[in-house]
């Protein structure tokens, strides 16, 4: 004879309708606290260091989508992401579906890399400087595109200059150097020579609302040859 009758049926039900609700809620609440607390630091961290976090709240979603939207997913080549934060951007490069194995994230704050880790503990994360790029890639890789979130306008001058020159040593030719910037008029008189503007577009849903720009990595050969041509 069953023992299962229809009231402990209903009991059942009722308690595992409970343990949904009570699942939901508390995955609501933890996403919703990780989020909060994940701004605090950030806030923590521009406190300590305005001009090199470089921005008072982490990026939106909608910021950090259009800097993802043009990196290649059909390549092979390495993404490095530069100054990432809490992860608003890392999150949407995979999201948009770049491969973690591609993928290398450098940030100078310890509490933020620290914190980079812990969310994403299968993406290799440096602790380290922009400006030591070269150093901290493995010989002779192959690197498709550099997504930089990095305060360039308020570093140093040159450190600048120092990331900079790794961009232009470590993209291939044709490679993409993704930036974003708060100045929304003018253009980055640094980058015109070795890159390309390829495009440009202002994100207003961001606090404060900002611009992406898209370069390409000219190739240095092919541009020398056309210009001794056109001599
Ligand atoms: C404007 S915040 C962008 C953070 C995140 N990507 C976002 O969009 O919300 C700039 C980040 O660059 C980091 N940063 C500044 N200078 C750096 C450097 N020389 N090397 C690596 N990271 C740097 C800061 O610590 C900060 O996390």
């Amino acid at each position: 004879m069953s023992r299962f009758t229809d009231s402990t049926r209903r009991s059942f039900v009722s308690d595992l309708r409970s343990i949904g609700v009570d699942c939901a809620t508390s995955t609501y609440r933890a996403a919703k606290s990780f989020e909060t607390s994940s701004s605090a630091l950030f806030v923590h961290e521009f406190l300590r260091k305005p001009t090199i976090v470089g921005a008072v709240w982490p990026s939106s979603t909608g910021l950090a989508r259009r800097m993802a939207c043009p990196v290649p997913v059909q390549s092979d080549g390495l993404v490095v992401e530069l100054g990432a934060g809490t992860g608003s951007v890392t999150q949407a490069l995979l999201d948009r579906g770049v491969s973690p194995m591609r993928l290398r994230i450098v940030e100078r704050s310890a509490a933020l890399a620290q914190h980079l880790r812990r969310r994403f503990p299968a993406l290799p994360i440096w602790q380290a400087d922009a400006a030591d790029l070269i150093n901290l890639l493995p010989e002779g890789a192959t690197v498709d595109a550099v997504v930089s979130s990095l305060p360039l306008r308020s570093l140093a001058p040159q450190l600048v200059s120092a990331i900079l020159d790794q961009w232009r040593s470590v993209l291939r030719p044709g490679g993409l150097l993704v930036q974003f910037t708060y100045a929304l008029r003018g253009e980055s008189a640094e980058l015109q020579n070795d890159f390309a503007a390829c495009d440009s577009s202002i994100v207003w849903k961001n606090m404060p609302p900002a611009k992406v720009m898209v370069y390409r990595r000219v190739d240095t050969l092919v541009a020398d040859e056309l210009e001794a041509h056109e001599l």
